[in-house]
């Protein structure tokens, strides 16, 4: 079904579909600055395409940790938590330190969001998905991550986590479990020594920083300033390197 014209600042839904977190939408309405896009997921707005900065930056901030580390060299193999609207991982496949060996693993639990991605209808990965360096996993990072871990321990160069707000903020309670230390040890048996591990967060979280210090390596936080609705904001990427 074609969507309705967009008339200012009504919503107009581009999908809808019975999540595994509940329901999820795809929507547009017009705003001064242009169309925004945005992805609901269990009631929440998870995702917009006004200012995409910080998804990005979980990116580049990653491949530049792996460089200051001196690893990912000749193809790095990066596995990022949640597809969304797919700007974190566009980004990384458009990164010429990817080079044509490298791989991008996306694991995200919502089948419709990945549907959407493959159909054209977000825009950051139109054109995107058909890379033959990117696999998409449908599944939760709860369990796919630990599957991963057991089958190819130490295989990737980096893991970007970004499914929720943070552990201060959460979309979905369950997630709360991905950054207590057990599960962070879990993603850390998937790197290999040296590899990044790149949390996104809405918050500081001085708690997830101390825990990623304790059970991944030494971790340093930076912030990026974007502006939504007219409002400045801090987010978070927490960067741990794996001890040797
Ligand atoms: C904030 S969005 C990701 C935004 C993305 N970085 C981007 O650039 O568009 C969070 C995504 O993670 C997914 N998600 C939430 N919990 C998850 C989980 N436990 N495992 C895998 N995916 C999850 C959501 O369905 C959503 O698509």
């Amino acid at each position: 079904m074609s969507p309705a014209p967009d008339d200012g600042e009504r919503w107009v839904e581009l999908a809808r579909a019975d999540g595994v977190l509940g329901e999820v939408v795809l929507r547009r309405r017009g705003t001064p600055a242009g169309p925004l896009v945005d992805l609901v997921v269990a009631g929440v707005a998870v995702m917009d395409d006004q200012d995409t900065t910080s998804e990005r930056a979980l990116a580049t901030l990653a491949l530049d940790e792996l460089d200051r580390l001196g690893g990912g060299r000749g193809g790095p193999h990066l596995v990022v938590g949640g597809l969304g609207l797919g700007f974190t991982a566009a980004e990384l496949l458009a990164d010429p330190r990817l080079g044509p060996a490298g791989r991008v693993t996306v694991v995200e639990v919502e089948p419709a969001v990945v549907a959407w991605n493959r159909a054209g209808l977000v825009p950051a990965t139109a054109g995107a998905t058909d890379d033959a360096r990117l696999e998409v996993v449908v599944g939760d990072v709860a369990e796919v991550l630990p599957a991963l871990a057991a089958s190819a321990p130490g295989s990737a160069d980096a893991v970007l986590l970004d499914v929720d707000n943070g552990p201060g903020f959460l979309v979905v309670p369950a997630n709360a479990r991905l950054y207590e230390r057990a599960a962070l040890a879990g993603v850390a048996a998937l790197l290999r020594p040296g590899g990044v591990l790149a949390v996104w967060s809405a918050q500081a979280a001085p708690q997830l920083r101390d825990a990623l210090e304790a059970v991944v390596g030494p971790t340093r936080v930076h912030r990026s300033s974007v502006v939504r609705e007219g409002r400045d904001l801090d987010y978070y990427v927490h960067l741990a390197a794996r001890r040797g």
